[in-house]
């Protein structure tokens, strides 16, 4: 009998051990960031970052992991706490969906790398999930999709509205939430290393520039996407165009009065939606404007969503694409770095005057070394560009320190 409790005690010693170690390994497992109103929040505080664009993540993952953990290592050394990239790839050889409902097993993987590593380096990402574009697939892909099963489109904008067509994107957006990493074993959508599901790389319409026809397929698909997932924070993808139910905005805040079929306030008011998204490119939209044009278009650009993200619709506001190509006219090192510096400093005064409401910027974009076919002329290289890697850093160094005060501040 001795020697059985002994045995019972050395046995519980051994559970309280394995219990501590357990919780000592949960407590470093990352907690999902919320919202809060209009600020995003983490762990009860008030979440801040600086962070980058990085589509190609995946796809450079099914050939060449290293670059992927080297990129990620060298922006974590950077401070960069937030990456946004592609969780699609459809249509055609090495996609992830290679046709509808189909889905490359080992570009999977990639992707489970991908999430894997970003928890390593405790980067948290955007996930999007289908591109306007036609870049990796996209739209014009999906409508295809429906084309080649018998279905009558006329045109890509029928992505929104096609039945068949909502569904193949439904589908996909239930395989990627529900996917789980194989090397972490965490459901995707149980995994606060994401940070955000985003309905979409910047939606546009070309058959219906009221922006209804996109605002209702927003409320189609943020309320299939929460269905699946309530845990993570949703965002629609908007480059930020206002649309018919502010008619006096399109005209004060849309480059030359665009009317690209996305409607920046009724879109966001939508419930499920938790994050209101901007990106800018002055020099594309304003390319026969002057300079000072362009300067003043950018200024208004960003103050007037943050102002309707806090006042009108009570929702946090991420930047979600802003960088400098250096196939602008008069381009050098010293012209990106000061464009850089102007919008982390706007960036930073909004957060600041409105308590964290402007959660952080994602420059477009990072890439690794080796990576040249990828250039854009938009790229950064971490460890070849110093000045504006230290541009960078300085940035990440002060939403962190404003973070920190904020923090302070409520206790
Ligand atoms: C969250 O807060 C608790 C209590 O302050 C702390 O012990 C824990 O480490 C924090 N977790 C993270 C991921 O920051
Ligand atoms: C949300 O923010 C408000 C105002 O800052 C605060 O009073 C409240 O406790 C917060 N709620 C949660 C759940 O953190
Ligand atoms: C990254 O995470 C994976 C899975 O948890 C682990 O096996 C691997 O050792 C980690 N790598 C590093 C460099 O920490
Ligand atoms: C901010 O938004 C509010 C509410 O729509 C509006 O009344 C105010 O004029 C805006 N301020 C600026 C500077 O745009």
């Amino acid at each position: 009998m001795v020697g059985f409790v002994v045995g019972l005690r050395r046995f519980l010693g051994a559970l309280a051990l394995l219990l501590l170690a357990h919780e000592a390994a949960a407590a470093e497992q990352p907690t999902f960031v919320g919202r809060n109103g209009t600020k995003l929040v983490v762990n009860g505080s008030t979440f801040l970052f600086n962070g980058f664009n990085a589509y190609w993540l995946m796809n450079v993952a099914a050939q060449d992991q290293a670059k992927v953990t080297k990129t990620l290592s060298d922006a974590a050394a950077a401070g960069l706490t937030v990456c946004r990239t592609w969780a699609f790839s459809d249509g055609g050889n090495a996609a992830l969906q290679s046709s509808p409902g189909v889905y490359n097993e080992q570009v999977f993987q990639a992707l489970d790398f991908v999430v894997s590593e970003a928890k390593n380096h405790s980067i948290r990402l955007i996930l999007s999930l289908v591109n306007n574009f036609m870049d990796y697939g996209g739209k014009t892909q999906y409508v295809q999709w429906a084309r080649e099963a018998g279905e009558w489109i006329q045109t890509d904008d029928d992505f929104y509205t096609n039945a068949k067509v909502k569904q193949y994107y439904k589908n996909h957006v239930q395989k990627v939430l529900t996917r789980v990493n194989t090397i972490t074993k965490i459901a995707y959508k149980d995994d606060p290393t994401i940070m955000a599901w985003e309905l979409m790389n910047e939606p546009r319409c070309q058959v219906d520039t009221s922006g209804q026809t996109v605002t209702a397929w927003v409320m189609e698909m943020a309320a299939h996407t929460k269905s699946i997932d309530s845990k993570h924070l949703l965002q629609i993808g908007f480059e930020g165009f206002y649309g018919s139910t502010t008619p006096d905005k399109i005209w004060l805040y849309n480059p030359n009065g665009y009317q690209l079929g996305t409607d920046f306030i009724a879109s966001n008011q939508v419930n499920e939606i938790d994050v209101t998204t901007i990106h800018v490119y002055p020099d594309i939209w304003l390319r026969y404007k002057s300079e000072e044009e362009r300067q003043t278009f950018l200024q208004q650009w960003i103050s007037s969503h943050w102002n309707d993200s806090m006042n009108v619709l009570g929702k946090p506001m991420v930047f979600g694409e802003f960088g400098k190509a250096n196939t602008t006219p008069g381009y050098s090192q010293k012209v990106r770095d000061d464009f850089l510096s102007y919008v982390y400093g706007e960036i930073h005064s909004n957060a600041e005057s409105g308590g964290g409401s402007h959660s952080g910027g994602l420059l477009w974009q990072i890439m690794g070394d080796g990576m040249e076919s990828y250039y854009d002329g938009y790229e950064v290289v971490l460890s070849q560009d110093t000045t504006t890697t230290a541009v960078i850093k300085k940035q990440s160094e002060a939403m962190a320190a404003l973070a920190n005060k904020l923090a302070a501040s409520h206790d």
